[in-house]
Formats: structure tokens, C-alpha cells, sequence
């Protein structure tokens, strides 16, 4: 009130404050005032990128979103060719989108495992911003079902996702496993340590279960294999409530440290996630940084997590039970609180997300992130759908 302003004496230290908070903003720094504002998300825009039958797929499944070097949007997922299993055929799908989601290029399918019984699973895509390119990996036989070995496999996008280098098969250095990465996206290294390493992370099979890390220091040429995170009973048949860390998430903190977020297959300690944390940039998961997010509960399932501006998001159908509601949490401690209130993508049914943001550092980009996931009326499989959503309220 401008009543408040005439009596000086009478402006309360919040209002001092405020006003204070106002005029080092204007004058000094428009970066800072953004990070200040309330998060408050708010679903923009939503399209839909795929759906069961679209250019004769049976099934769209697995979706993958990152951006690009050039601040473009790709958007990957397995085409199940003939049904919704996980074993079948599948061509890789891609859309990309140049105006920030609100266009997208028809499908692409680029590449194609024929007639295989047991063929790609996706995946994990990861952008090299140093070399500026985008590299997808998958693997190949995962479940060894009338097939083997298993493999993992890369195919690499030096020209913004347009184009796609012929598989290779990283098995030949990484030695022969299944090992499925993600789904979702890889990290290169911003921080220190490992500054510009590329980070693969995903989970094996019964005869090598839980979470592995494959790390890269010269860009994806040469990989190895880096932190494991061990089932147990290791290497045997589970039961329920076992130790099984299965699909996962990593993103990199501020500090230069790994979190890896984690489905937690068979319900150990809680029906939530796992989440474990490196601070050697991959090479080890130690047990002390093991903990379950009981905030965070999971019907079991893959999730998004992601890290923008010091601010954590993670997208999970929000259910103990069922694939069904698609939520959107933020932490503004580090995971170590969840904002109270949450943000519904969609009611029914939903399955996996991934999600991504443009670090642009323009004021702009600042203000969304982006999520794909499953999507359905009756089951989580009908659709795979594109979120665009504002932090702040549409301001
Ligand atoms: C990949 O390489 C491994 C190890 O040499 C081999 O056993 C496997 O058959 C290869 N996979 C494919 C799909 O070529
Ligand atoms: C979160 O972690 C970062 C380092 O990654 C640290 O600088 C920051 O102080 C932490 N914030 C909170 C609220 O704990
Ligand atoms: C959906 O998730 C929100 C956030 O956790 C929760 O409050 C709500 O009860 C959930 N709804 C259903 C139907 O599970």
C-alpha cells in the first residue's frame, strides 16, 4: 500500500525486506530473482506423440526425452511391432522437435532389429555436449528368450538426432551381459570429478541383477564398466521383498555427486524408491548411500528424475497399487523433502516417464521442463504423450 510507503516508520521488517529483496533483484541480478520465485508447476501444453496402431506399430513403449546441443527436443521409443510384449520385434522411433515441443517431425523409425524374437529393449540416451553429439544406447536380446547372447548396443546422432550412425556393439569392450540402460536419460559429467565423463546406468538379469554403471572418458569411443549396485541374494532366484534394484535414473547434483533414482522390484523395506548416490563420478554405489525415498511411493515402475537450477523433480504414477496417476513432485532440500503440493499430469492410467529441461541459461528456458510418458484411458500402454510445463504458474 502506498499508505505504507508515505509513514516509513510504520513498514514492517517484512515489508523492509521485500522491498529490499525487490531492489538488489532489479538492479543486480534477473538470474537470482528467477530461482527466487515460487514453484508453482503448471501443465502448458500436452500432445500426444505416439498411440497403439499409429504407422502399423502395435505398441509405442519405453519413452525416452533429452534435448540437444542446438536446443532441439528428441523423443525416442520402442515401436513393438506385432504386440505389447517386451520381447518381439521393434523399430526405434523418433520425433524432434526444433520449437520447444510445440511442433513435432513425423516418426522416424531409425533402426530395426527385423524378425528377432527377443530384440532392442531402449534405453538410455545421452548428449556429449563437448563433441555435440547425441548417443543412444540400447541393448539386444535382453532377455535371452530364444536368443544369445545378450548385447549392448549404440547408435550415435552427430547432426542434432537427424541422422543415426549404424548400430555398434559395445559388448566388445563392455563384455558379454544383459545389461538394459536407463530407460531415460545418461549424464555427462558437468561437475567435478570426471568433468565431461558420460555416465550409462541401467540393471542386469537373474544371472546379474541390480544396478551397473558403463562410463565413457573420451565420448563415447571406448567404454567400461563402472559402479554396480548388487541385488541379493546375488546371481539367484528371488522372492518377494528382496533386495532388487532394477531401472533407473541417474542425474547429476551440484556438487558434482550422482543420484541415482531407482525402481525397487520386489517391494524391499517399503513400496517405494531406492535411491543411491556416487561421489566418485560412477565408479562405486557404496551400501552406506543407499536409502528409500518413502515420500516418493511406486507401484513399481520406471520413473523420471531430474535436476534443474537445484531443484529436483521426479515423475512416477504416485500409487502403491497401480499404474495410474502421473504426478509430478518437487524437492527444494535435495530429495530430502518433497514439496506438499504435488501436481497431477493425468488421473488414469500411466506407466513410464522421463523428463528434460534446455540449460540454455536464458530466462526462457528457465521456466519449463519437459516430460514424456505412458499414457491410457483403460491401460497405460494406449499412448505415449509430450508434457511441456511451466514452473511458475504460466508467469
Ligand atoms: C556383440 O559382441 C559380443 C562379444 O563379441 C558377441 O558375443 C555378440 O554376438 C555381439 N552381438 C551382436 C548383436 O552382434
Ligand atoms: C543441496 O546440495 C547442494 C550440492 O549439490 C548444496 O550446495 C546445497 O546447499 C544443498 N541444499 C540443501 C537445501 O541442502
Ligand atoms: C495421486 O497422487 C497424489 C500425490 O501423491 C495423491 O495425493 C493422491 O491421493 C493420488 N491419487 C490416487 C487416486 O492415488
Amino acid at each position: 500500500m502506498l499508505a505504507g510507503v508515505g509513514s516509513g516508520s510504520n513498514m514492517g521488517t517484512r515489508g523492509r525486506r521485500a522491498a529490499l529483496t525487490l531492489l538488489v533483484c532489479a538492479a543486480l541480478l534477473p538470474c537470482v530473482c528467477t530461482a527466487l520465485k515460487q514453484i508453482e508447476p503448471l501443465l502448458y501444453d500436452e500432445q500426444l506423440l505416439w498411440g497403439s496402431g499409429w504407422a502399423e506399430v502395435n505398441t509405442y513403449r519405453i519413452p525416452l526425452l533429452t534435448f540437444t546441443p542446438t536446443g532441439s527436443l528428441l523423443a525416442f521409443a520402442e515401436a513393438r511391432k506385432e504386440s505389447s510384449r517386451d520381447i518381439g520385434t521393434k523399430f526405434i522411433a523418433v520425433r524432434r522437435s526444433t520449437d520447444k515441443g510445440a511442433t513435432w517431425s513425423p516418426i522416424s523409425f531409425i533402426e530395426n532389429d527385423g524378425v528377432r524374437v527377443d530384440g532392442m529393449n531402449l534405453g538410455a540416451v545421452v548428449v556429449d555436449e563437448e563433441t555435440r553429439s547425441v548417443i543412444l544406447v540400447y541393448s539386444m536380446c535382453f532377455h535371452k528368450y530364444q536368443c544369445s547372447p545378450s548385447s549392448t548396443m549404440m547408435m550415435e546422432s552427430k547432426d542434432d538426432g537427424v541422422s543415426w550412425t549404424a548400430p555398434k556393439n559395445l559388448s566388445i569392450q563392455l563384455g558379454v551381459r544383459s545389461f538394459a540402460p536407463g530407460p531415460g536419460f545418461g549424464i555427462q559429467k558437468r561437475y567435478m570429478p570426471h568433468k565431461g565423463r558420460l555416465v550409462v546406468c541401467g540393471h542386469g538379469k537373474v544371472d546379474m541383477d541390480g544396478v551397473f554403471c558403463i562410463l565413457s572418458d573420451d565420448h563415447g569411443k571406448n567404454w567400461r564398466n563402472g559402479a554396480e549396485l548388487k541385488s541379493i541374494p546375488y546371481k539367484q532366484e528371488k522372492k518377494q521383498l528382496d533386495f532388487v534394484p532394477d531401472e533407473c535414473q541417474p542425474f547429476e547434483m551440484r556438487d558434482g555427486s550422482i543420484v541415482i533414482n531407482v525402481r525397487n522390484q520386489n517391494n524391499y523395506h517399503c513400496r517405494c524408491r531406492i535411491v543411491v548416490r556416487s561421489l566418485d563420478g560412477g565408479e562405486t554405489l557404496p551400501i552406506e548411500q543407499v536409502s528409500f525415498d518413502h515420500a516418493l511411493v511406486d507401484p513399481v515402475v520406471a520413473a523420471g528424475a531430474l535436476q534443474k537450477e537445484g531443484v529436483l523433480y521426479f515423475t512416477n504414477p504416485a500409487s502403491t497399487e497401480h499404474r495410474v496417476n502421473l504426478t509430478l513432485r518437487w524437492s527444494l532440500t535435495n530429495g530430502t523433502t518433497w514439496e506438499e503440493n504435488a501436481v497431477q499430469i493425468w488421473a488414469g492410467a500411466s506407466g513410464y516417464s522421463c523428463m528434460t529441461s534446455l540449460d540454455s541459461g536464458s530466462a526462457e528456458d528457465k521456466k519449463y521442463i519437459y516430460i514424456i510418458y505412458e499414457k491410457g484411458h483403460k491401460d497405460y500402454d494406449e499412448t505415449i504423450s509430450f508434457a511441456k510445463v511451466h514452473l511458475y504458474g504460466g508467469l
